[in-house]
Parts: C-alpha cells; structure tokens; sequence
C-alpha cells in the first residue's frame, strides 16, 4: 500500500519512510527512495548507507542516488509495457532529467533507450555507452553542428520545424537520416506553464495543421526515412486521461503519414507521469499509467484498423526524481519574531532551481535526528545573494541547530541538471548508493573547477 498520510504537516522525519510497498506501487508515488530506512542511531539510511556518514565523508551539500529505486522504476516502465502492449515497445530515459555518465550507464544497463536534447546530452550518452538504435535526439532548435554529429552518430532525430527538415536535407547525409516528426497535439493538462508543451501555443513541434505539407514533402525527400512521430504534452501530470486521448491522436495522424508513402512504424507518446513531492500529491503509478497509454494506441489502432506500431514512451522525473534526495548542513537561524525563522543551508537555488522557477514545493527531513517530533514550521533559505532562495518555504521540522543534516527529498529529476554556479558556487558532489556502498558519480567542483574556463588577457594581469 502507498502511505497517504492524512495530515500536511510531518509529525517526525518517519513519517515519510515507505513502511509497507505493494508490488504496485512505484517509486514516483513516495517521497523518499525505496531503501530509505531510519538505524539504530536515528539517522536516515539510504541504500544502506547512513547519510549523515555520507555527508561527512563526501562532503555538503551532497545528491544521494538510489540505485535501487532508479533500476526498479526502469524495471516497471519496461515490465507494463510487456504487460500491456502486444507489439514491440521500447522506453527511453529523458535524459534532460539527469544526464550523466552513470546514470546513464545505469538505465542502459536495464535496457532503456535514451532521450538527449543537446550536442552535450549525445555526447554523454554515447560516452556512457548508449547505442545509437536507441537513441532519440530533440530539441527545437539543433544546430547545425548538432544536426552533423547526429547524424554521424546515426542516431534518430526528432525533426521538430521546417527549418531542421531543410537542413537535413541541404547537408546531403550519406545515407537517408532516420526521423521522427514532431507533432503539437493540442492536448491540454494541468501542469505548471511552463513545462507544458503539447498544447497548441507551444515553441515545440510542427502544428497540426500544416502536418499534411510536411507528410507531402518528407515523402520527396530521398535524405529523409520518416519512421515515425512523436509527440509530448507535459511534465509533472497526475492524470492519465491526456495520454490515452494522445494515443488516438496520435494513431490517427499515422494513418495520414502512411497515405503519403511514409514508413512510419513507430509512435513516441513522450513522457509527463509526476511524482510526489509532498503528502497531498497522488500520482498514478507506473504501470497506471502504461496500461493507459497501451490501451489508448491499441484501441486506435483497431479502429482505424491499422498495424500497432512499436510504442515508444520517454519518462524522465518518474524514472529518477523519486531516487535522490540532496543532503544539506544547516547554518545559521535567524528568528524574526512574529514572522518566521529562517533556517539556512549551504546550497540553494544552483544545487536545485526548481522552487525559484516553478515555486516548486518540496519536503524535508532533519537526517540526524529522525524520531524526533516536527514541532516547528521554518523557512529554508538558500545561501544565495537572492531573497527568493528559497528552498522550502513551510517546512516542518523537529528543532534544529547548525550542523544538523537537513534532507530535502526527490531530488533526482531537474535538479542536478538545472544546477549552476550562480554566486560561484561549485557544484555538490553526487554518491550512488547500494547496498551499503557509496560510489562517487560526480565529483563536488572546485575552485579551480570555477576557473578552468575564464581567461585573462595580458594586459588585464595585475603586475
Ligand atoms: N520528452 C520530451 C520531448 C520532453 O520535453 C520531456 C520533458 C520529457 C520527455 C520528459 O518529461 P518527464 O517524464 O520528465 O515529465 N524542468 C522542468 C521540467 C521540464 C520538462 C521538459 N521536458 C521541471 O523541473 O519541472
């Protein structure tokens, strides 16, 4: 059973350990990682690793991934769509969430595709191991150069204008680019603005209604193999009803694609499952949300009575966001009477922008002292030279005092990968934990590390 606790406010740090996890829950529905345990010194554990140990080893402000709980959510993507979906399907990680080398090693090894938007993100991938066959490149705006090292790299590129379509074709590739179009559904759900993209005043995709020219004119063009579409319509949704209406759209605009020759066989329906963040948030799980989407593309399909086409789905915060938390020292306090209390840590808006952003609201524990009962409701402030560096604005704690470890949970999706150093500052290390065993993934930046780029031209040097 997933725990919905009835009350907002934490009543300790336990509160938000998975006591019971049904073989149906998945990890996006909890706020903290799978393993996460309270030991016998009251201190949070994760992937058998006690954190306050990892913080005084590795250092703070600290990302601890669970390898656990990132591999069991590969794992259910991949199992419901077995489950669900009678043709070939295939899932890849939306690496936008987190691309690194290990991370990306790791959803390989379970066997995932991937997702890259960048020159960067491709690069990572493929250095990380990932095959070009499952490899998916986005973005509205590739460059030239991007474009190039696609497709020398012969992965899939996701043409997403008029303006990618010709430079693909003006750069004359040896042999015809595999592509999918992307297409602007028009489907609405409810997430922030900002992370909205598949309604129809969208920066992203071709607009519905220029899509037969687009079909008419990919069909002429012997450098371009369209083998399928995709589309994407958000992030961080708790309903299913917009993906299984995507399906259908979706089927049907195949049906169009193949009257104009396209062999398109294959149908990416995006990704967009939310996570929790907090007690009152209720995601659907994993294979929820499968089963919908499978059932939506198969139900088209036999009404349109055409072939299934191999199912592809790009989750990247429902794979990793559940996985991670951020392990911060806290500072100084400042109490202003009447107001609030401002509890300090030593990271903020570089290690996670996401509540500057999107006023994001996040969950904390205080990893050292886990029994201890929440009796005050602070600000966790950034260290940043912004007032809005704010990391939790109502947090519900026991008392703390500096040098506690604060834990600030589900932290693996858009964090480390929006991270900067805004202020200079370098950024956390990350430690991949199981088992018992922290591994390095990402070495804590250094001042030199701040430097390594800046240049300083002669006459500039101070004699
Ligand atoms: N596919 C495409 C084409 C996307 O644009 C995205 C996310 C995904 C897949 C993965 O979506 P997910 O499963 O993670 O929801 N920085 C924002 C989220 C931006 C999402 C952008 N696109 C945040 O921190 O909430």
């Amino acid at each position: 059973m997933v725990s919905t606790p009835t009350v907002e406010v934490a009543q300790s740090g336990r509160q938000y350990i998975a006591t019971e996890v049904s073989a149906s829950a998945s990890p996006n529905q909890f706020l903290l990682p799978l393993t996460a345990q309270v030991n016998a010194q009251d201190h949070l554990e994760i992937g058998g690793c006690d954190v306050v140990d990892l913080v005084k080893r590795f250092g703070s402000p600290l990302y601890v991934l669970d390898e656990e709980t990132l591999r069991t959510a590969c794992r259910q993507y991949r199992q419901a769509f077995q489950k669900y979906y009678p043709a070939e399907s295939l899932v890849i990680y939306a690496s936008k969430a987190w691309n690194c080398l290990a991370v990306n090693a790791i959803v390989a090894s379970e066997g995932l595709g991937i997702d890259v938007v960048s020159g960067g993100e491709l690069y990572t991938a493929l250095q990380a191991g990932l095959k070009p066959e499952v490899t998916y490149f986005h973005g509205n705006n590739k460059s030239v150069e991007e474009l190039q090292y696609a497709i020398e790299s012969g992965c899939t590129i996701v043409a997403d204008n008029w303006h990618e379509l010709k430079t693909l074709v003006a750069l004359k590739p040896a042999t015809p680019v595999r592509i999918m179009l992307r297409i602007t559904p028009g489907i609405e759900c409810h997430t922030h603005e900002y992370i909205r993209t598949g309604h129809i005043d969208s920066k992203f995709g071709f607009d519905p209604d220029q899509l037969e020219s687009v079909f008419q004119y990919v069909s002429q063009q012997p450098e371009l193999n369209c083998v399928g579409l995709h589309a994407h319509i958000g992030s961080q949704i708790f309903e299913i009803q917009p993906h299984g209406d995507l399906g259908s759209v979706m089927v049907q605009w195949m049906s169009k694609a193949a009257q104009y020759g396209l062999p398109v066989t294959e149908l990416d329906i995006g990704g967009g499952l939310g996570i929790r963040y907090t007690e009152s948030d209720d995601p659907p799980s994993i294979e929820e949300w499968v089963k919908v989407v499978c059932e939506g593309v198969v139900k088209a399909c036999e009404a349109q009575g055409v072939p299934l086409p191999r199912l592809i789905a790009e989750p990247g915060r429902s794979l990793i966001g559940s996985a991670c938390v951020t392990a911060y020292t806290i500072g100084g306090q400042k109490t202003i009477p009447g107001i609030r209390t401002y509890v300090s840590v030593d990271g903020g808006m570089s290690d996670n922008p996401r509540p500057i952003t999107y006023q994001s609201v996040y969950r904390a524990v205080a990893a050292n002292r886990m029994s201890a009962p929440a009796t005050e409701t602070v600000t966790v402030a950034g260290k940043h030279c912004e007032s809005g560096d704010i990391v939790i604005k109502q947090a519900s704690l026991p008392e703390t005092e500096s040098g506690d470890v604060l834990v600030v949970m589900a932290t693996g999706a858009y964090n480390y990968s929006m991270s900067s150093n805004y202020n200079r500052l370098p950024r956390p290390a990350a430690v991949l934990v199981n088992q018992g065993e922290a591994s390095i993934i990402l070495q804590r930046e250094t001042y030199q590390d701040l430097i390594r780029q800046d240049s300083l031209p002669e006459r500039l040097i101070q004699a």
